[in-house]
């Protein structure tokens, strides 16, 4: 037997790990599956654009300018003058002096970082010699997206892992690690613990041991700060030491990711991210869906007040509940359940009932640390998220 027939003999015994649901329609957040209607308690549509009839009007406005895809790399003539416009807004948004948009988050990430070490080398193509070689380290908290961690190995540099959150680890590694550039890399929002990186400690240690830092903010960007800039508008804080990314795929409701930096650094990123040269972008009408999406943010700030009004019941009724979320800070809020057998068997239970949450299991967490992610989103009713914190808390108990 080879490997692969192995491996689908086994799995053919192994229905828990058989992953996707095919649905019928999209969270919004109630969605259509083939056995029954489901209220969804695990999308990141945070503050349900992706199927707003303002938001489909903008896609559809770019569907008729532009078509469907622009099957070119930016490097050809897939350059529309709507993605630099994107482009100038991200950067706007993020304080930045520039933005570079990719396919997607996971492509910006591996993209992003495997680029950035990796200039000198590509800038030879070009003509360009280095006076002297320059030695790259990362510095990665170990809970980071798993397209941080898969763009660093692609960089070829070794990263230093350090405790999630804990900065006495990340301190004692940036003194120790003989180096020329450092990089801090961090989730803004750590997508499996909700949890928000603490920025300005961050930043203080860049400051103290010349390091920049690579801030991913999937789950930040639209969902926090005042006007729902992100992680650092949350903070309060700009630095010239801060790359912000992000992507356009949870609470801007379509698809996309981008980094906003120096004007510089998104000018050679252009030339050395493969990820952006060597294959195509959004789709014209993403972009003018996202435009919108900003826009929608802003001029709509009833959704982020009942996403966070929403927010606030889940945690207080979770709470109420004996079942305290593992963080409470945003909208993801992980429910501990230890043991993935008893995971299951409670989404499972939650299901029959009609709804859905992510059961986030091994190896996205470690053996036995299994959590039921609940998200919360604007649409939700306080009566629906009752009957959720209902459900679990019977569970749990039983
Ligand atoms: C923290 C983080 N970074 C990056 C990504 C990738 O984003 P995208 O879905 O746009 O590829 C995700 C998506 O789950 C994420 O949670």
């Amino acid at each position: 037997m080879d490997p692969l027939r192995e491996i689908a003999a086994w799995l053919a015994s192994q229905p828990a790990l058989h992953v996707g649901l095919e649905t019928q329609s999209l969270p919004g957040p109630g969605f259509r599956c083939t056995d029954g209607d489901y209220l969804s308690f695990s999308s990141n549509n945070y503050l349900g654009l992706a199927n707003s009839p303002r938001l489909k009007a903008a896609a559809h406005r770019g569907l008729d300018l532009y078509g469907v895809g622009n099957c070119e790399s930016r490097l050809l003539t897939g350059d529309l003058g709507l993605y630099r416009e994107l482009e100038a807004r991200l950067a706007a948004l993020k304080k930045k002096q520039a933005a570079v948009l990719f396919a997607t988050g996971y492509l910006t990430n591996l993209g992003v970082l495997s680029a950035l070490v990796r200039w000198p080398i590509m800038a030879r193509v070009l003509g360009f010699q280095a006076s002297r070689q320059y030695r790259y380290s990362f510095f990665s908290d170990e809970f980071n997206h798993v397209s941080i961690k898969e763009g660093i190995r692609l960089s070829g540099v070794t990263a230093m892992t350090y405790r999630h959150l804990d900065l006495d680890d990340l301190e004692r590694k940036l003194r120790d690690t003989p180096t020329d550039i450092r990089i801090i890399v961090s989730d803004g929002v750590f997508s499996q613990d909700g949890d928000i990186a603490p920025l300005p400690q961050l930043l203080e240690l860049a400051e103290r041991y010349d390091a920049a830092v690579y801030l991913d903010d999937a789950h930040g960007t639209g969902v926090l700060g005042p006007t729902g800039a992100g992680t650092s508008e949350h903070f309060n804080l700009e630095s010239p030491r801060l790359i912000q990314m992000g992507t356009l795929s949870k609470a801007y409701g379509a698809i996309g990711g981008f980094v906003a930096c120096d004007a510089l650094v998104a000018e050679i990123l252009r030339l050395s991210a493969q990820a952006y040269g060597f294959t195509s972008t959004l789709p014209p009408d993403q972009a003018m869906a996202v435009l919108e999406a900003m826009s929608m943010v802003v001029d709509e700030p009833e959704r982020r007040e009942r996403l966070w009004s929403n927010q606030r019941y889940a945690v207080s009724s979770l709470q109420a509940a004996g079942v305290a979320p593992l963080s409470s800070n945003t909208p993801i809020l992980p429910v501990p359940v230890g043991d993935e057998r008893r995971g299951e068997a409670v989404a499972q239970t939650l299901r029959q009932h009609g709804m859905h949450v992510d059961l986030v299991k091994f190896p996205a967490v470690g053996l036995g640390r299994a959590r039921l992610r609940v998200i919360v989103n604007s649409g939700h009713t306080p009566e629906q998220i009752d009957s959720l914190v209902d459900l679990i808390r019977e569970e749990l108990a039983a």
